[in-house]
């Protein structure tokens, strides 16, 4: 097994670790732009590693000062849970880490960002979570981060996935712990009480910004929202998705999800700030 790992020489570095980051990845033009808006001589280096590489980098990073923390992509989300020091709340009740910090002891500590993002973005259209009840479709990776940041704000939460089981068992674990969570396996009988309706479901996304006209749920279900509701889709490729543009078209309050995509890199570019600053992050970021 080779553990052997190249660290970048000279500035202080953020990373993005994931199995082909450099691929695509936008957060290297990202971050390296927002380190320049704030004058800071840092720079920031795309790892590719495998899982089984992956603890030989993260030792090497947590003895090398100049490595300031970063970003983490599939598949090393969850196995980054046993390989820091420490592990903040959200990311410990998400069960995954899309961030890391380094703290002023030196320790590592693994964060998530994707549902803390979502919960001010929407706050920021819809006013406080804390005691709106939602209903949320799509349990996968997203769709779990988003739903356990909601619940930690307060929300009540019905959630929904195609796949029952995914739901049960969220709603399982969470209404154990106390948060009032349940699994709902039909939209139409729920709806009516949702105080807000959040598609966390691929469906709608469209690879290539094409049209798509496919959506989570039926759209004629929208009618049974209250007037005051809120729907919010997180996708952001494209920005109006057929959900929306039903939700819109009926008078309902709609968010996209542009503002929790740029916020959850904001959120994890501040965490590698010295003062970690959320502000000087957003703005600085806000001019690339
Ligand atoms: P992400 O990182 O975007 O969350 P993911 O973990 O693959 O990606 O999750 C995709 C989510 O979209 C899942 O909740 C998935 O439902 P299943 O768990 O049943 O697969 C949901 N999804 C994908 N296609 C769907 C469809 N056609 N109808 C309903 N839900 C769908």
């Amino acid at each position: 097994l080779d553990n052997s790992v190249d660290l970048p020489a000279g500035r202080p570095y953020g990373a993005i670790m994931g199995l082909a980051p450099s691929k695509g990845a936008r957060s290297p033009i990202l971050w390296r732009a927002a380190f320049d808006a704030l004058g800071m001589q840092a720079d920031f280096h795309p790892f590719d590693v495998t899982p089984e590489n992956l603890p030989g980098l993260v030792k090497a990073l947590k003895a090398d000062a100049r490595y300031l923390g970063g970003a983490v992509a599939v598949p090393h989300k969850e196995l980054l849970l046993t390989e820091l020091d420490r592990i903040d709340e959200a990311a410990r009740a998400i069960g995954a880490v899309n961030a890391i910090r380094r703290d002023p002891d030196g320790a590592l500590v693994g964060a998530n960002t994707d549902g803390l993002a979502a919960v001010e973005s929407f706050e920021a259209t819809a006013g406080p979570v804390r005691g709106k009840k939602l209903l949320l479709l799509g349990l996968g990776g997203a769709g779990k981060a988003v739903a356990a940041c909601f619940a930690l704000a307060g929300a009540e939460l019905m959630v929904w996935n195609r796949d029952g089981a995914k739901a049960r068992e969220f709603a399982g674990v969470y209404s154990a712990s106390g948060k009032p969570v349940r699994a709902v396996s039909d939209i139409a009988s729920v709806i009516a009480e949702a105080d807000a309706l959040i598609n966390c479901t691929s469906v709608g996304f469209a690879a290539d910004s094409s049209d798509n006209d496919d959506a989570p749920l039926d759209l004629a279900l929208l009618d049974q929202l209250p007037a005051h509701a809120a729907v919010f889709d997180i996708i952001y490729q494209p920005l109006q998705t057929a959900l929306l543009r039903a939700a819109a078209a009926r008078g309902l309050k709609t968010l996209n999800g542009k503002s929790m995509n740029l916020g959850q890199a904001v959120i994890a570019f501040a965490l590698a700030l010295p003062d970690a600053d959320r502000d000087k992050a957003a703005a600085a970021m806000a001019a690339v």
